[in-house]
């Protein structure tokens, strides 16, 4: 009997959660800057306290981050790795595939590389997308990704938002580029942040994710200014030795 139960609520949730039309909300754009430590850092211990229990970030290891990001093992060991872990170890979850599709319906995926995969802005906007839904199993749906199986599990930061009516777009703001965006959403209930305060929460965690998807990419930029410098060297060395080469031809 028990079973069943289980059988029944799981199939439930499954079915809930690709029940919603395959939709997409409006794709908000945000400007990535891996080369912003602090924001990095602030984006690193956003996911391991609040990502991090569900989706694991299995090419990513706790000593790597901490050294890309010029956090120190110290604070790494006291604020962003759950007990029983190793400085070592890669950034994985307890949590089985299993699991996951029988808790939420769908497993959380490894967000390793995530970023590479959906884009930053489609994080960015998937993020601020969760409404207030009451035909949702969770009571909350997305508009970026219609159906989703994922709680909105910064839902204390940013605070629930509805819907707004089609005509009554608040919100509206200018990107810079002269084009006016109204927003779909309207906030119902507060959260401990403002709205932009949690744009900037959200561009910090992403800006983390897409530097998890690539961590060489930090490197990459030093070498290039080293080679720029080689370059130029070499330049003036080669002339000056065409100089002298040429000087008893002319
Ligand atoms: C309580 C568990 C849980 C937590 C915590 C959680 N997620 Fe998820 N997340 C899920 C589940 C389940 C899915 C799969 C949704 C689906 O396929 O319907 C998901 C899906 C996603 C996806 C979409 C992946 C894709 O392409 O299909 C992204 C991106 C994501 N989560 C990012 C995050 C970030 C960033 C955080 C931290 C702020 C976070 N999640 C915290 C459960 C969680």
């Amino acid at each position: 009997m028990k079973n069943i139960c289980k059988l029944i609520c799981v199939v439930a949730l499954v079915s809930s959660s690709s029940g919603w039309a395959a939709g997409g909300g409006p794709l908000f754009e945000m400007h990535v800057d891996v080369h912003h430590q602090k924001s990095l850092q602030r984006g690193a211990k956003t996911f391991v306290n609040y990502c991090l229990s569900c989706h694991s970030a299995s090419f990513s290891r706790y000593n790597r981050v901490a050294a890309d990001l010029g956090i120190s093992e110290k604070n790494m060991r006291e604020n962003m790795m759950f007990t029983g872990r190793k400085f070592g170890d890669t950034m994985t979850v307890a949590l089985t595939v299993d699991q996951g599709k029988e808790w939420f319906g769908a497993p959380p995926p490894d967000l390793s590389v995530k970023a590479r995969s959906r884009g930053a802005n489609w994080i960015y906007s998937y993020l601020k997308s969760f409404y207030i839904d009451e035909s949702a199993i969770r009571g909350v749906n997305n508009l970026q990704f219609p159906g989703t199986s994922m709680p909105h599990v910064l839902w204390e930061y940013q605070g629930l938002q509805k819907l707004a009516a089609k005509d009554d777009h608040h919100d509206a703001h200018d990107d810079g580029h002269g084009n006016s965006h109204a927003s779909p959403f309207e906030i119902e209930v507060p959260g401990k942040l403002t709205p932009k305060g949690y744009d900037a929460m959200i561009v910090d965690l992403v800006n983390f994710l897409v530097y998890m998807g690539e961590p060489a990419q930090l490197k990459r930029q030093g070498i290039g200014v080293a080679v720029l410098f080689f370059l130029a060297f070499l330049g003036v060395f080669v002339y000056f030795m065409k100089r002298d080469y040429w000087k008893d031809i002319h």
